[in-house]
């Protein structure tokens, strides 16, 4: 991954609400990050951090009412996504950028067939007909390593696996050569077997395909083996960001400490207590005035009730937003 070139994705101050009965829920709160080409980005953070409502928001994938994107940019191909029209917005999703998300609204559709679903993106985006259409597909299905490509065209989502399934999500996402691939905790349902798969195959079409991959996860041990680097979540909050090895070399966020004790140690050791952070994730009715995670942080001083500590650079592509500094106190 080049170190300088140009965000092929680029996200500015993202600001996104849902307007509830019992009033504003401020689910995202001036994100702000980027994906270089070819990179693979690791976005992890308890569940309930803004992680999904963050993708959605910046490929106009959430419901509005009640979500609202009130603020920020989303920088791609050289423009906003966010004042771009519907008809644009439609072709650059599914199209120049691939997305697999969790929700129904998006997985298969258990009426149609597979061949259909991958061929369907391919004649709409990329006006291929029939037949084209079909052979791509074949090749999508062989690129994931589906067995038996051309006869599995014919059947239905039931009539595969779970991790079957999702492999077939991952050829849809890629069927029109995306330059940015959104995966939404993709293998979280799978047993870890056929995780460790579909990881597997992500990095092999990363190499292949040269595609920027954002992968969500609520799980820091998925992201050690695959990302280049990682940006932590909390509160609708982007509160550390680093590349890969720093992150877990030299965690600065105490939120981003807890989240590390929470990972079982690899290689085969059998995995020792893990932590749980104690405590809930908040759940913001107005802007943050203050830091989200001071009520559950070891480290809060009177600094941390009066302010919301803003990103600042503490190592080569290292931010973090915290006033605590580990330095002073190990
Ligand atoms: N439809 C909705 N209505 C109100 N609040 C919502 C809705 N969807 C999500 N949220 C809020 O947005 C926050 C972030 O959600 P989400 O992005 O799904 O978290 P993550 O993907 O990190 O688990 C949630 O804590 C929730 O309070
Ligand atoms: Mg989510």
């Amino acid at each position: 991954m080049p170190d300088g070139a140009a965000p092929v994705l680029d996200v500015r101050d993202l600001k996104t609400v849902f307007l509830t009965r019992s009033g504003e829920v401020h689910a995202v709160n001036s994100v702000s990050f980027d994906v270089r080409p070819g990179e693979l980005l690791g976005v992890v953070g308890e569940s309930g951090s803004g992680k999904s409502v963050t993708m959605m928001s910046l490929i106009g994938l959430l419901p509005s009412p009640p979500a609202e994107v009130r603020e920020g940019q989303v920088l791609f191909g050289g423009r906003d996504l966010l004042s771009v029209d519907a008809d644009t917005l439609r072709h650059i999703r599914g199209g120049r950028i691939g997305f697999v998300f969790q929700d129904p609204m998006t997985s298969l559709n258990p009426v149609f067939n597979v061949g259909f679903q991958i061929m369907e993106p391919l004649r709409t985006h990329m006006g291929l007909g029939k037949k084209a259409a079909r052979d791509r597909a074949v090749e999508l299905l062989e690129l994931v390593g589906i067995p038996d490509a051309r006869r599995r065209l014919g059947d239905y989502p039931h009539q595969f696996s779970g991790g079957m399934r999702q492999r077939v999500m991952i050829a849809i996402a890629l069927a029109c050569d995306p330059e940015v691939l959104i995966a939404d905790e993709p293998t979280t349902a799978l047993d870890v077997t056929i995780q460790a798969q579909i990881l597997e195959l992500v990095k092999e079409l990363r190499e292949k395909l040269g595609m920027a991959i954002v992968w969500i996860t609520h799980d820091l041990g998925v992201i050690a083996g695959i990302a280049d680097r990682v940006m932590v979540m909390y509160g609708g909050q982007v509160v550390e960001q680093a590349p890969v090895r720093e992150l877990f070399g030299n965690p600065r966020h105490p939120y981003t400490r807890a989240l590390l004790k929470t990972v079982p140690h690899v290689r085969g050791e059998r995995a020792k207590r893990l932590e749980v952070i104690q405590g809930q994730p908040p759940i913001l009715g107005a802007p943050p005035d203050a830091c989200p995670f001071r009520d559950r942080c070891d480290h809060a001083f009177d600094r941390c009730a009066r302010e919301n500590p803003q990103r600042r650079p503490v190592g080569h592509g290292h931010d973090v937003a915290c006033f605590w500094d580990p330095a002073h106190d190990g």
